[in-house]
């Protein structure tokens, strides 16, 4: 049995992206594994969200976890800051984190560019926050999407650095995982990237959508003006659409546009027509009980009140070890 962890940022509602690079790999982990998922509540405030925004944003993302099929008896489902000890590994952690390797971490150059009035200190010790929050459950496997890569090695590299500095064996290093396969990534709708939400509107297709605007959204993908010879290579745009076919459609339906592609007879229409009907008839069953769940705040707070529970025994018991190795003892 390993011992897993993984967390989602709470800034708005779940893609599908989110639910194919990541949630996919919890489901089926929670049925044989020691699970943690979490709501990353403190990392979402580097962008400094409204209290009212946050607490949206942690209740959508709890409801969604839920509506996916993640189960609160069988993992430890919570929300970071219902761990405080998180913080307290975050602070020791920094303490051995170094300025050059954080500011060459590629998320950390891309957010400084993006928000160039904002680049606080949170931004740039995201790993170190990444890391305690992996640490705290001595996790050896991390589900997550390709572009989490680089912060599972940061992970690794914190693990080692107090492994040796203590002269003990005390983190596994933890690696980044997939089911059966290469970590992944879903790109968005407009042509390049990745599929997320501060991408702009129309790049990402939410688990909450309703079908009208997924139709909508799918229907204005970017593509190309079509093959003109037989086998020829496809552009990105198009390779994207393919990519999404491949995530949600059957392999017959990949197989037939495959070919009609191969032979320069697509029709980009079809092809659109044919995945906004196979997104919706994914996200639909979800869609309601998303609705449904999001209604029952009771079950909610009894869910977030277990988890929290559940994450303390774990945690705490992480950090009272980390304490005494470190030096902070009793008199
Ligand atoms: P976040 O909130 O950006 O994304 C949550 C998860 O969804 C995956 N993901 C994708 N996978 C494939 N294709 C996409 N287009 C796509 N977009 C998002 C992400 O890889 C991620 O697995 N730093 C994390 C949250 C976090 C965390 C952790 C994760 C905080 N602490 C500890 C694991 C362990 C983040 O911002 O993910």
């Amino acid at each position: 049995m390993e011992t897993v962890v993984s967390g989602i940022r709470p800034t708005g509602n779940l893609h599908i992206g989110n639910y194919f690079g990541a949630i996919r790999n919890f489901i089926k982990m929670q049925e044989k594994n020691n699970c943690f998922f979490f709501i990353a509540d403190y990392h979402s405030l580097t962008t400094h969200p409204t209290p009212q925004d946050l607490h949206g944003n942690v209740k959508q993302v709890l409801v969604e976890y839920l509506a996916t099929g993640i189960d609160p008896e069988k993992t430890t489902l919570y929300i970071q800051s219902d761990l405080p000890e998180t913080a307290e590994l975050y602070l020791l952690l920094n303490m051995n984190a170094y300025l050059g390797e954080l500011e060459r971490v590629t998320t950390f150059k891309e957010k400084a560019r993006k928000q160039p009035n904002n680049v606080n200190a949170g931004l740039l010790t995201y790993p170190s926050l990444m890391a305690a929050d992996i640490l705290i459950h001595k996790a050896n496997k991390v589900p997550v999407g390709k572009d989490q890569e680089q912060h599972l090695e940061m992970t690794r590299t914190f693990a080692r650095r107090f492994n040796r500095m203590y002269e003990l064996d005390f983190f596994p290093e933890p690696t980044a995982f997939n089911f059966g396969d290469n970590l992944i990534k879903i790109p968005g709708l407009d042509g390049s990237g990745k599929m997320g939400k501060s991408e702009g509107e129309g790049n990402a297709i939410f688990l909450a959508e309703d079908p009208k605007s997924i139709r909508k959204k799918v229907m204005r993908a970017v593509t190309d003006a079509g093959p003109t010879e037989p086998n020829s290579p496809k552009a990105e745009p198009v390779e994207n659409l393919f990519s999404l076919l491949k995530a949600v459609s059957s392999q017959d339906t990949v197989n037939f546009f495959e070919e009609q592609y191969s032979t320069c007879k697509i029709r980009y229409g079809d092809l659109k027509k044919q995945l906004a009907e196979d997104v919706i008839n994914f996200t639909a069953p979800l869609r309601e009980k998303i609705l449904e769940i999001a209604a029952n705040e009771a079950y909610l707070g009894k869910v977030a009140k277990m988890g929290a529970e559940k994450a303390h025994e774990s945690g705490a018991k992480t950090m009272r070890e980390i304490r005494d190795i470190i030096g902070f003892r009793k008199f």
